[in-house]
């Protein structure tokens, strides 16, 4: 029996989904513990591509059960819209294979028009969100009054919850940011019709997969977004409303710490970020169009272009700090093929000359900081064919070695194509 957790190194969009996909081999429940559908995880399998925002990327693999946590928060349109779409390809997704916390909050309509009205009204200073009602919703939760899926099953508390939120959030859409009203009776209908199609998925799941561990079985937690984007670690404000670190396993799923066993940190051999924010690294130029151009740095879930960048070691060094990280997993390697020479960064060079190894929490700092390079060579060779480190060309393990050398952590999958195959396993973290 063993728990290990995928999580995001950089800021989003590593390679989580793929990952996941291919060690829900050797689990038996598969966990969102946080976020919502502002993720976006992408799997390709054989000629077929994947796309899932809320339901966990075990899904396509027979014998196994998903769990959406209660640190998620759940569009149950969006949830229900993946269900209908894996139906469609065949898969029907049944209430033994997918299990919904009773606890995880709802993203009501409001949240999605207040996500996109304060967006509009802070212009250049925008997040950048995804739209999709996330931190309202989050915010409702702290502020207790939001909305659970239990609460979807209960037409009275559904409805008192609806009109009551309705009326505040009416205020502020109208009154402040002069845009249009909701009607609560139309969202109190829509979304208890929600609760009935959703009934039977509904349950206790801290109980559940505390059976699961109880048989002895496997669980892996699959981490959304990325550490650096952590409403707590990350670059505040420029960062999501949950905490993408391993530790909120706990909170976010109801499996305690001393339960895990395994942290593999997804960590992109460049770096990408989609929004707003600082990003040290960053490349306006035509290398940076180059690698979105070649890596497909293009959102999963609003088609926005990412924004390219060098590996910055000192925020996968953090990450691995944050989130107890016990392997590294470099994905999309491949997509450097081709480079003459590629840059790492190895520390930040302050205004007054110092070098620095750590991210200032003071964003005009960082803003002010400038990354400090090593430079490496590239190589030419396709390596989307390899299998095994030995197929790769020499300069590609210098720089893989040099990853793991300086994040002090060592490597544990290497990643060199979107397909399940073209992954090169050193270590396994449920071996
Ligand atoms: P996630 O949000 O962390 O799951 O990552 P996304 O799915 O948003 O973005 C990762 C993209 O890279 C997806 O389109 C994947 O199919 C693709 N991908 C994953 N691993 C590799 C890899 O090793 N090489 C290449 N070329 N693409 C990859
Ligand atoms: P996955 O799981 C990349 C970013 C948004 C924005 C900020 C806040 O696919 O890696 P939000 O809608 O969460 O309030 O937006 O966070 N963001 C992501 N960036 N990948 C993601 O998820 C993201 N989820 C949120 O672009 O900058
Ligand atoms: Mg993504």
């Amino acid at each position: 029996m063993a728990c290990v957790v995928i999580v995001g190194s950089q800021w989003g969009d590593e390679g989580k989904g793929k990952v996941v996909d291919l060690l829900t081999e050797d689990a038996r429940g598969i966990v969102r513990f946080q976020g919502g559908n502002n993720a976006g995880h992408t799997l390709v399998v054989g000629e077929e591509k994947f796309i899932f925002h809320l339901i966990p990327s075990g899904i396509l693999h027979q014998g196994k059960a998903c769990y959406i946590g209660n640190g998620v928060v759940i569009d149950p349109q969006v949830l229900l819209q993946e269900m209908e779409k894996l139906d469609q390809r065949g898969m029907p997704v049944g209430s033994e294979k997918l299990r919904i916390s009773d606890r995880a909050h709802v993203i009501m309509p409001y949240h999605q028009a207040l996500d996109l009205a304060r967006e509009k009204a802070k212009g250049k200073d925008a997040i950048g969100t995804t739209g999709r009602g996330i931190g309202p919703c989050y915010e409702d939760k702290a502020a207790r009054v939001g909305v659970r899926m239990i609460d979807l099953l209960e037409p009275e508390v559904l409805k008192a919850k609806v009109e009551a939120n309705t009326k505040e959030k009416n205020f502020w859409l109208t009154q402040y940011y002069k845009g249009e009203p909701l009607d609560a009776g139309h969202i109190y209908r829509e979304y208890l019709e929600y609760g009935n199609i959703l009934r039977d998925y509904v349950g206790d799941v801290p109980a559940e997969l505390h059976e699961v561990l109880a048989d002895g079985e496997n669980i892996l937690f699959e981490g959304a977004q990325g550490i650096h984007l952590d409403i707590d670690h990350g670059t505040y404000p420029y960062v999501t409303s949950s905490n993408p670190v391993s530790g909120s396993v706990s909170s976010g799923a109801g499996v305690g710490i001393t339960r895990i066993d395994e942290v593999l940190g997804i960590v992109k051999a460049y770096t990408t970020r989609v929004g707003g924010g600082p990003f040290p690294t960053e490349l306006e130029d035509d290398t940076g169009a180059w690698l979105r151009d070649k890596g497909q740095e293009f959102g999963s879930t609003t088609g926005r272009p990412r924004r390219c960048g060098w590996l910055d070691t000192v925020v996968v060094r953090r990450s691995v700090m944050l989130a107890g990280i016990t392997g590294l997993c470099v994905t999309k390697l491949d997509v450097l093929t081709g480079l003459k020479k590629l840059k790492i960064c190895t520390g930040y060079r302050t205004p007054e000359g110092d070098l620095i190894d750590t991210i200032p929490a003071s964003l005009e700092r960082l803003g002010a900081c400038q990354p400090v390079y090593e430079e490496m060579a590239g190589w030419q060779e396709d390596i989307t064919g390899a299998r095994s480190l030995s197929d790769l060309p020499e300069a590609c393990r210098v720089y893989l070695d040099h990853i793991a050398e300086l994040c002090g952590c060592r490597l544990s999958i290497v990643s060199i194509g979107p397909g399940r195959e073209q992954t090169i396993v050193l270590h396994n973290p449920f071996a």
